[in-house]
């Protein structure tokens, strides 16, 4: 080894052993002709000390030393005096008397500085470039190191449940997971192309087939999708699958893996409910607008259509002749806070999910204030601020259209309204599981069905005949588990016999040719196939979740851009013509 220490490890306890160092020049200072230099490694920072008196040639080299220099400098451990000790640091008694100094190798001037607190202001296009500057950074490396934490969490309590961690293939063939795939074409197999896995879906059920009976896999997922914030075109889950197992058993596991994991990586965070609640699909669709609720306030939405019905508010009345939905939120003490262009702000926001205005009551001391009183009458008004519960200085903003526009439009009004009035605790981890969702997602007149979760999840046992008179109604054993907002995870009891797989092909109208996509599949399920199911969290997302990071991208190692690029790397790039040549490829 190049160093006896890390630069964590020494303290007062050390005093007076001979050491050596090794790392990056952190910062330096002079103080009247002596040198400090902060020497920095992913472990922690200690301080050199460079004295002109005691070795003028050590000094002299010390003076030119820049930040990010990687050095190695040999010394013995003294005692700092009193006025310089740094509470901050576990090494902030000492310092090291150096004797001996070693360039390991010098560094240009970094593009930008690695303080924490400026870190924001530096452009994230730089950063990227420079991932593996940035990565160098305290609050980056803690990162980094919570994830492996957090992963081995998971690991070690699979294992220890007799779970088998398998790999499964990246070079397959195309899952229809509902995104665009990535694709890499065949050299052997000239005009064929693998596809990248968007999830490891049809594996680890044949691995169930295969009687492995409890699987897991930290898998490498791609989907070739827009990125957003919370989303990457490569990702990690923690896929999992079980044999011989009902919903119940999976939403178990699943719920003391996680709290484990979060109560030992990070203890200070507060949960907002244990057991994790099972929430209703529908209900929380009524309640907050969108499938995955940010529980960590209340505000829920009360649906006021029968109550309306009829009334002289022509917005209103006709909506509910046409028999869509007039639903409203209370947002609490917001009277004071909102001022009108602020409203009138937030009509714009929800004009952006369809909706085509935001009605509101105020509530005030002397009686309500609105635009729609008038016509809605003081006797209804009264009935309305009843059923929502408003108190004096809340306002009631209201949501008039098809059932889908109102969920999305007073949905993300909540969550805005939520931020607005600062009714979020950051400390705390609101998880819920979403259960009883519906089979399909909803469909237009004359199309084909198309799976809510994926074309592998089973219906309900008890909505089984639904498959053939209803399918739209029919309910699943899917469920998602969702955190603050997000949705952190999904998965089902999928179906095990190849009547029920075939019919919902049908019902999501696949041809002769999709089908035949799917052969292996169909055909491994008549040779044993026990009931099974499993779910899969995104690791990614959860710690975002779970850390505050406004990004996945802040909790992984080389994120990619918004579109799709590593910058660091310069890829996508082109390749040469030989390469395609062998691919039997031509641009077009
Ligand atoms: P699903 O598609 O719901 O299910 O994905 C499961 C979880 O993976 C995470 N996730 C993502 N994270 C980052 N970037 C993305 N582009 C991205 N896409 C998904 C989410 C999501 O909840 N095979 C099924 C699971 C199963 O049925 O067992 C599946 O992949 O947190
Ligand atoms: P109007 O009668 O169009 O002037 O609308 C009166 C109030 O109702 C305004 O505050 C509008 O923003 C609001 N409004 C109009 N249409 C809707 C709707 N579909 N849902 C909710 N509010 C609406």
């Amino acid at each position: 080894m190049l160093r006896t220490h890390t630069c964590n490890d020494l303290d007062i306890h050390n005093i007076g052993i001979s050491v050596t160092l090794a790392g990056w020049v952190h910062s330096r200072r002079d103080h009247g002709g002596i040198i400090f230099i902060d020497l920095r490694d992913r472990y922690g920072i200690t301080q050199l000390r460079f004295d002109p008196e005691s070795n003028k040639k050590v000094w002299k080299q010390a003076d030119e030393l820049r930040n990010e220099w990687v050095i190695e400098a040999k010394g013995s451990v003294i005692k700092r005096p009193n006025d310089m000790i740094n509470k901050k640091l576990n090494s902030g008694e000492i310092e090291i008397d150096v004797d001996e100094l070693k360039v390991l190798n010098r560094a240009k001037t970094p593009p930008f500085e690695l303080e924490e607190e400026k870190i924001d202001e530096i452009k994230e296009e730089l950063r990227m470039e420079y991932r593996y500057i940035d990565l160098r950074k305290k609050s980056s490396i803690e990162t980094l190191i919570k994830r492996h934490e957090f992963i081995s969490f998971l690991r070690s309590y699979l294992n220890e449940k007799e779970f088998i961690e398998i790999e499964t293939p990246v070079l397959t063939k195309s899952t229809p997971e509902g995104a665009r795939d990535f694709l890499v074409p065949s050299r052997l197999q000239a005009g064929k192309f693998y596809a990248l896995p968007q999830s490891p879906q049809q594996y680890k059920q044949l691995l169930m087939l295969s009687g492995v009976d409890k699987y897991y896999q930290i898998a490498k997922c791609f989907r070739d999708e827009d990125t957003r914030g919370d989303r990457q075109p490569e990702f990690t889950q923690l896929d999992m699958e079980m044999s011989f197992v009902e919903q119940d058993d999976i939403l178990k596991l699943t719920e003391d893996l996680f709290t484990g994991a979060i109560e030992s990586v990070f203890p200070d965070k507060k949960f907002l409910a244990k057991p994790w609640p099972r929430l209703n699909y529908d209900e929380v669709m009524l309640k907050y607008g969108v499938d995955k609720p940010d529980l960590r306030f209340g505000m829920e939405i009360k649906d006021l259509t029968s109550l309306v019905k009829g009334c002289k508010f022509k917005v209103f009345a006709d909506t509910v002749e046409r028999g869509n939905v007039v639903r409203a939120l209370c947002a609490p003490k917001s009277a004071l806070k909102l001022s009108r262009s602020q409203i009138n702000g937030l009509t714009e926001h929800v004009k952006k999910f369809g909706a085509k205005g935001l009605a509101y009551i105020i509530v005030e001391k002397g009686g309500l204030k609105s635009p729609i009183v008038k016509f809605l009458g003081s006797e209804l008004a009264k009935k309305i601020v009843r059923e929502v519960e408003a108190k004096e200085g809340d306002i009631i903003f209201f949501g008039a259209d098809t059932k889908a526009i109102v969920c999305e439009s007073l949905g993300n009004l909540r969550i805005k309204l939520g931020q607005k009035l600062n009714l979020i605790d950051e400390d705390l981890i609101a998880l819920a599981f979403i259960v009883d969702c519906p089979l399909f997602e909803e469909r237009l007149e004359n199309e084909h069905y198309a799976p809510a979760h994926h074309m592998f999840t089973a219906p309900k046992d008890e909505d089984l005949k639904l498959l053939d008179t209803d399918p739209g109604k029919a309910r699943s054993y899917q469920y998602d588990i969702v955190a603050n907002g997000f949705e952190v995870g999904g998965g089902s009891i999928r179906i095990h016999d190849k009547k029920t797989q075939e019919k919902i092909f049908d019902l999501i109208g696949f041809n002769e040719e999709r089908k035949k996509q799917f052969k292996h599949f169909l055909r491994a399920f008549e040779y044993g196939a026990p009931p099974h199911g499993g779910i899969a969290p995104g690791i990614d997302r959860m710690l975002m979740v779970l850390m505050n990071k406004s990004s996945i991208r802040d909790v992984m190692a080389f994120p990619k851009t918004g579109d799709g690029r590593d910058l660091m790397m310069d890829a996508p790039n082109e390749i040469e013509k030989k390469q395609l040549d062998e691919l039997h490829l031509k641009i077009k």
